[in-house]
């Protein structure tokens, strides 16, 4: 998969184009969908959010997932991309660090299809929303490695070098001093131990001191919804990396797996 100059249809596959798409956001609290414009990278009607089942097991999801696609028209065919927090390899659920124990080894297009008759790409939350970025948002038409990290619940990471998405990197869960990264530096940290804006800004510049250290990206993009906040972190971060903060916001998700959906294989 491949970034694309903007404006061109995104190529499926079989070589078949497609301007539109839809993307589905499924995260602990909501499960969130919308059409989007390939073009433009925006939604062409309102997002539809549905409270996130609990629990939230594959079936009681793949019931919510149904729900949400029978409210909007959708003609068959269109390709459907669902975000998941997890390691998702080649469809596969691999880990489950804030999601239903119960998705390790689940076979996510296989549960969707069983409900809703619908073929979808299952992709990880951080690689759609970084990749939406490289696409439409902070990180278009940047050259050479791209690094977007969401600060959330947990740290998610998306690699895109050269347009080409590196899946499944989970650099949130670095061992760094001894501990799992996002326990110390994910924005959820920073509310449980209540961390005031200078405090979290310390680990994260530890965390990303080590990051860059490894990967020598070209550029940082920081997004999760703190990221509407970065004026008050970002300035305080002393990297070699240029640091910018996400433009999409929580559209990227859903914009992310609909372009990923519109490339993936297996839709035609
Ligand atoms: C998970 C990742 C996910 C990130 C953000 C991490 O705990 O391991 O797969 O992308 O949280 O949700």
């Amino acid at each position: 998969m491949s970034a694309r100059a903007p404006g061109r249809a995104a190529t499926g596959h079989a070589g078949r184009a497609y301007t539109r798409a839809f993307g589905i956001d499924i995260g602990g609290s909501g499960i969130k969908g919308a059409p989007v414009d390939l073009t433009t990278g925006e939604f062409t009607a309102d997002r539809l959010r549905i409270p996130t089942p609990q629990p939230a097991t594959p079936e009681a999801v793949a019931t919510t997932v149904a729900e949400l696609l029978g409210s909007f028209d959708l003609p068959m065919g269109t390709p459907i991309g669902l975000t998941f927090p997890a390691v998702i390899q080649h469809g596969v659920a691999r880990t489950a660090a804030n999601v239903d124990d119960s998705w390790i080894g689940t076979d996510v297009p296989a549960v969707i299809r069983e409900t809703t008759d619908r073929t979808v790409l299952a992709v990880n939350d951080a690689d759609a929303a970084g990749y939406a970025e490289t696409l439409y948002g902070a990180a278009k038409d940047v050259p050479g490695t791209v690094l977007v990290v969401t600060l959330g619940t947990g740290i998610g990471s998306c690699l895109v070098v050269d347009g080409t998405l590196v899946p499944n990197t989970e650099l949130g869960h670095l061992e760094i001093d001894g501990e799992d990264a996002e326990r110390r530096a994910s924005d959820a940290a920073r509310e449980r131990e209540d961390l005031d804006w200078e405090a979290w800004a310390a680990r994260l510049q530890r965390y990303f001191r080590v990051v860059e250290d490894l990967l020598w990206p070209d550029l940082i993009v920081v997004g999760g919804g703190v990221s509407k906040k970065h004026e008050k972190f970002l300035p305080r971060l002393d990297l070699r990396t240029p640091v910018v903060p996400a433009a999409l916001r929580n559209a990227a998700g859903i914009v992310g797996a609909a372009a990923l959906a519109a490339r993936g294989a297996a839709l035609d």
